[in-house]
């Protein structure tokens, strides 16, 4: 050591510290972008599973603020498996979103709070799109890859090489400024459904309906204003309608400007499911109320005569434990479980209250189906429970699952048919996997018709990965 005295530290770094996940375990950042040729196998990956499965979720590039626990507001960190005749190449890269870059350049974080700038770095560019990390959806879509992010448009992504494109607004079409992380496609059409929430940045609710044909041409917006500034995280269409929901968390500007959270739960405020034939216009929703329910994701919907039926993980209280209620204390953490409970919408009838059916031994979310049956009556249902990965048969209510065994780690699943022609949910379901006790991580590849037997095969990565939120399965890439 040199012998200097009172000699000022050039640089000291700012420290990582853990975050909450959904999945029951904090992370810390892991920031590495990695490409691994041939990953050690377990077992045999099944013949005709040929593609790329794509996982996306939030993995902070510079630290966050000490009292900001918030996993959604990490930078978008997209993995891929490139599945080919048995071999398994993997593959991680950022989506290099202008916050992204910015920070990157100025080597520290620039843009602090969750969806509010009150705290951002004085030296921070102002950004037309500051909220946009890109972390939510890793999002196949007839032959293009974006990373959706709920409160932004969605940044293309090469689906080959993971490197970020152009931010992508439908060719200057969109007006709204948020496109869900959350979209539909409908299996016959093609068509990309979606919505906006606070699609004008005025907090005041607003909303938009937005499609795309199979093209990614927009062919639809209409704006409308929900009955009160709440969260609208997913939403379901069916053949025939289309349904809203807005879930009892408010958006309060004043709450924001005093350096508060952007989301606070109100338990006060109801959940409210507005209903609109897809042949109408957003002057023809309807608004109903579920008691008792609040829901993050949609599983699947349909319309069955004069009835909408959806399916949805639905919990009694805040299901975003890390967002503080409107006094802004912390909420009860068991009433934010979820259990798969149908929705069913009389719209014969005058009453505006949904029937809800809690489904017994459900308790799970991220939901995920066969997506060729979206929208329409379905069979299987596929989620992600207590510890492990979960199927619902909706004709038997027969439930099978497969434990996964802590410190082991299971994310959300998607659904690949067998062939194309296969019978409903006749495939493969794959997930990322932690590993924690072993720092690994993993692809696992199950038979969606026996999961209860456990993974057929796996392809190993040599590190834990931060947490997924939701992927998707591209056959031709
Ligand atoms: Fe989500």
């Amino acid at each position: 050591m040199a012998t200097t005295t009172n000699r000022t530290p050039l640089y000291v770094q700012p420290q990582f510290h853990a975050i909450p996940s959904f999945y029951g375990r904090s992370q810390e950042s892991v920031r590495l972008e990695a490409d691994l040729h041939d990953c050690r196998l377990e077992g045999a990956f099944p013949e005709g599973l040929n593609g790329t499965f794509f996982g996306l979720g939030p993995d902070a590039q510079y630290p966050t603020l000490p009292d900001d626990d918030i996993i959604l507001n990490g930078d978008g960190h997209m993995l891929s498996w490139r599945i080919e005749d048995g071999h398994v190449d993997f593959k991680s890269r950022y989506v290099r979103t202008e916050r992204f870059e910015a920070e990157y350049a100025a080597r520290r974080r620039l843009y602090n709070l969750y969806r509010n700038p009150v705290r951002d770095d004085p030296d921070a560019p102002g950004l037309m799109q500051r909220d946009n990390t890109g972390n939510t959806y890793a999002w196949y879509f007839n032959g293009r890859l974006f990373a959706l992010r709920e409160d932004s448009h969605p940044n293309e992504i090469d689906p080959v090489t993971l490197e970020t494109k152009e931010v992508f607004d439908f060719d200057g079409a969109l007006k709204s400024s948020a496109l869900s992380a959350h979209g539909k496609i409908d299996p016959d059409t093609g068509e990309w459904w979606a919505f906006g929430m606070y699609a004008e940045r005025r907090w005041t609710g607003e909303c938009a309906l937005i499609v795309a044909d199979k093209n990614a041409k927009l062919i639809r917006e209409e704006h409308f204003i929900a009955p009160y500034p709440g969260m609208m995280h997913d939403f379901a269409v069916t053949k025939e309608h289309v349904i809203f929901d807005i879930q009892p968390f408010r958006v309060d500007e004043e709450r924001m400007k005093r350096g508060g959270q952007f989301y606070a739960f109100d338990p006060d405020q109801p959940s409210l499911w507005g209903i609109m034939p897809r042949d109408g216009n957003v002057e023809d929703i309807r608004w109903f109320r579920a008691p008792g329910v609040v829901c993050g994701h949609i599983m699947n919907a349909y319309t069955q005569g004069k009835t909408v039926v959806v399916d949805a993980p639905a919990a009694p209280g805040n299901s975003f434990p890390f967002f503080k209620d409107v006094d802004g204390n912390p909420t009860d953490i068991e009433l934010g479980n979820a259990t798969i409970t149908r929705l069913v919408f009389d719209l014969a009838g005058e009453t505006d209250q949904a029937k809800v059916y809690p489904i017994a031994g459900a308790v799970g979310e991220m939901p995920k189906i066969d997506d060729r049956f979206a929208m329409q009556k379905y069979k299987y249902g596929f989620f992600r429970g207590m510890g492990g990965l979960y199927r619902i048969d909706w004709e038997t209510l027969e439930i099978r699952n497969y434990p996964m065994v802590a410190p082991d780690i299971m994310h959300e699943s998607t659904f690949v048919p067998r062939y194309d022609g296969a019978a409903e949910g006749d495939g493969w379901l794959l997930s990322v996997v932690n590993h924690a006790a072993t720092n690994r991580g993993s692809l696992v590849v199950f038979d969606a018709q026996h999961i209860e037997e456990g993974p057929v095969a796996r392809a190993m990565i040599p590190y834990s990965t931060h947490m997924t939120f939701h992927g998707s399965f591209a056959r031709d890439v």
